[in-house]
């Protein structure tokens, strides 16, 4: 079961990425694979665990120390065989952080290597749940595709409702091939506005549900801690239990 996130900027991804990690531990499934595909990744810190490597800065060391390195080995092959200095391997989870190579530039390499890293592990996971940088760069890089769920987060506006439309739409057209596409709306004060709801309707977004703005979540932000610390009874917390209830995970 493979799971990923998208939405624009600030939408929430990351978090309800980490609740949905949460909710599963909870209900005792597994094994677990956590996946941050953001080139600024911060996924690991609201899970608490601790980054050595990324692929994007083993590929940096490969550059720099290739001409030193014995010929016979093809560098994919030895890039791959760097898999478990990458895997961060929790007691709940384990996780895969793509990162970044130095300076500008395509994370065309990085992507590749990401994407092969996934359909090496993926047959050891029940469950895969994969965070995204804000935007659509990694739809059309095709790092997000053959999901089951693609959940888009959006906030409770029509400017954010129109992106994840836009998000949707370019799923479709460039066939990423995910199963089911649905909408999670973040955020929210009290209830949805019924206009947002008929906006949601019009631009035939499925609406998967809301999560309320939650003061436990802004606590655990500013406090830094982490996902596991945010009590059982937490709004956002339920609120996601529903929603992965309702896919059946
Ligand atoms: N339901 C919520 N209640 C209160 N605060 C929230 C909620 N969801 C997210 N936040 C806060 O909103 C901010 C953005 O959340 P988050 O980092 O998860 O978004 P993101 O979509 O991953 O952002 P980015 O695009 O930068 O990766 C954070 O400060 C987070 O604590
Ligand atoms: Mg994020």
């Amino acid at each position: 079961m493979k799971i990923a996130l998208a939405g624009k900027g600030g939408t929430g991804k990351t978090t309800i990425g980490s609740l949905v990690i949460r909710s599963l531990i909870e209900k005792k499934k597994g094994p677990i694979l956590a996946l941050d595909a953001d080139p600024n990744s911060n996924l690991n810190e609201l899970l608490g665990v601790v980054v050595i490597n990324t692929i994007g800065a083993i590929r940096e060391d490969f550059k720099k120390s290739a001409s030193r390195l014995a010929s016979g080995i093809y560098k994919d092959q030895l890039i791959e065989m760097n898999i478990h200095q990458i895997l961060v391997e929790g007691k709940n989870f384990d996780l895969l952080v793509m990162g970044r190579g130095e300076g500008p530039g395509c994370y065309c390499y990085a992507n590749n290597l990401f994407k092969r890293y996934i359909d090496i592990l993926q047959d050891n996971y029940d469950y895969i749940v994969m965070d995204n940088e804000a935007g659509m760069e990694h739809l059309s890089r095709r790092t997000t595709s053959d999901v089951n769920y693609l959940l888009i987060i959006s906030d409770p506006s029509p400017k954010g409702i129109l992106t994840a439309s836009r998000i949707k739409d370019l799923s479709d057209e460039i066939n990423i091939n995910a199963e089911k596409i649905f909408l999670i709306v973040n955020r929210v004060n009290g209830k949805l506005d019924e206009r947002l709801k008929e906006y949601i309707e019009e631009k035939k977004l499925d609406l998967l549900g809301i999560i309320n703005m939650d003061d436990n979540i802004y606590e655990m932000d500013i406090s830094g801690k982490t996902i596991f610390n945010i009590p059982e009874d937490s709004l956002a917390l339920k609120q996601v239990k529903e929603l992965i209830e309702k896919l059946k995970l």
